[in-house]
């Protein structure tokens, strides 16, 4: 009888036996880092598992009295950014550098930070990091860091007489954090609310041009003129001691493409401008928050879209529970240089007085509705690419009164019912039968 278990065996793969030299090769610095913490800790070795502070007396061979700690304190982003900087430290220093435990015996811990889509860079999270002289500074230095946000806290640990030395060390990681070092800076970012506080993270892509935006040249004017504050008048404004903080507050019915706006100003100060599109959340409970984030990117634009929804009367017409705290905030801000607000609403009255106070908003733009000379060119931008024989202009007479987003929603009609072959009766008995709007908001063009 044939041994069937035994053929089964030698088919199998020859497999070499991984040391444990070769397991560790292949781990990342962060993992190697945990394991020898973790393996002091099960081997009660207690070198690097004790508290962060043991540790850095230990290291930096000095008295528990003569230890000094010297803390920056900053929004959650701007922490996780600065590990990110005391990441690259301890590439650059490998070998020399020491990882410990951040306290209760715990072995360190990393975390991940969004930076892009499909980007993730993995940073310290909770750790104390020993630098020896001649590495981080001439002195001796450790660094701990805790990203729980009760707890939160980047610290650099020295002696007493060193403590210069690491106020300066942390002066030039702070600076930076503006710096091209900081891979959030400069890009288009959503702010939320997580676990009692702001979280920023990279939005998805939200390019939008002019071209795509119809509205009437002294509208464009003017924002160029907001726009000048950030750019091309930036310095000058400086110079001057003008400030160059901008708020602008854009009001206008729904569907006139304030949103759009807000997108066609922060893709054209990108790369400059650090934009935060804040959530309703953010806005109504955690609004200092969100501005104290800026901190982290320097030149910082704020967009606080529909806070008509969020910020009403004080009194009690409209829900205003973060009113005072946004008033605030926005004259804290005014104080400071190269903060830019953008705020959108759908009515500027229902917002309290005071919100809209010309000295907290700069600028007011009412988007009117699209006149006909606008909505024919609107229609013409979706229209043209199809080579219709259609009539534009009488098109846009039919319209009177469509907003932007009405005229587009027709033509989408039109596209889903017809493919890209339809009349002028066809589209033009769309936009009569109102069927193109949401069954509770029905409007028709006649
Ligand atoms: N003047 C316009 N030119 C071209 N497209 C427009 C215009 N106005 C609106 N749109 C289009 O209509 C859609 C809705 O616009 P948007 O979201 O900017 O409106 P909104 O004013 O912010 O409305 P809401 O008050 O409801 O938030 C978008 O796709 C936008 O591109
Ligand atoms: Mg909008």
């Amino acid at each position: 009888m044939k041994d069937i278990s035994k053929q089964a065996d030698d088919r199998r793969p020859v497999r070499e036996s991984a040391t444990i030299d070769s397991i560790l090769g292949a781990a990342s610095e962060e993992t190697r880092a945990s394991l020898r913490v973790l393996g002091e800790l099960l081997g009660n070795e207690p070198s690097s598992v004790v508290p962060p502070t043991q540790f850095a007396v230990r290291h930096l061979g000095i008295d528990a009295l003569q230890l000094a700690s010297t803390k920056f304190s900053g929004p959650g982003t701007s922490l996780a950014i600065l590990g990110n900087l005391l990441r690259l430290e301890m590439e650059r220093h490998a070998g020399r550098v020491m990882v410990g435990s951040p306290g209760d015996g715990l072995p360190p811990t990393w975390a991940q930070i969004d930076i892009g889509p499909e980007e993730r860079l993995t940073v310290p999270g909770r750790l104390v990091a020993f630098f020896p002289a001649g590495t981080l500074a001439a002195e001796p230095l450790c660094i701990s860091i805790d990203d729980r946000h009760w707890q939160r806290e980047f610290a650099i640990l020295s002696s007493n007489a060193a403590k210069p030395v690491a106020e300066r060390v942390l002066k030039t990681l702070q600076s930076r954090l503006k710096s091209e070092e900081n891979p959030l800076r400069g890009r288009v970012l959503e702010a939320c609310v997580n676990d009692g506080c702001v979280r920023v993270s990279v939005s998805p892509a939200l390019h939008a041009e002019r071209s795509g935006l119809v509205l009437p040249e002294d509208l464009w004017r003017e924002v160029d003129v907001f726009l000048a504050s950030a750019t091309g008048r930036r310095e000058l404004l400086r110079s001057l001691g003008l400030g160059t903080n901008r708020g602008l507050l854009v009001a206008g019915p729904p569907g006139v493409g304030k949103t759009h706006l807000v997108r066609v100003i922060a893709s054209e100060l990108a790369g400059r401008y650090t934009t935060i599109l804040a959530d309703a959340n953010s806005m109504r409970h955690h609004v200092a928050d969100l501005y104290a984030e800026s901190d982290t990117f320097g030149p910082t634009l704020v967009v606080l879209d529909d806070i008509d929804l969020v910020l009403g009367h004080r009194d009690g017409s409209g829900d205003n529970t973060g009113l005072a705290d946004f008033l605030a905030t926005l004259d804290g801000v005014r104080q400071r240089e190269d903060i830019l607000t953008i705020a959108t609403t759908n009515d500027p009255k229902s917002l309290d007085p005071a919100a809209q106070r010309s000295s907290r908003f700069d600028m007011v733009l009412t988007l009117p509705k699209p006149d006909e000379a606008c909505r024919a060119r609107i229609l013409r931008r979706h229209l043209d690419p199809l080579g219709l024989p259609l009539d534009i202009p009488a098109l846009a007479t039919v319209l009177d009164g469509a907003t932007g987003a009405d005229v587009k929603e027709v033509i989408r009609r039109a596209v889903l019912e017809y493919g890209d072959q339809f009349t002028q009766s066809q589209l033009v008995e769309i936009a009569e039968s109102g069927r193109w709007q949401a069954a509770l908001n029905r409007r028709r063009y006649l």
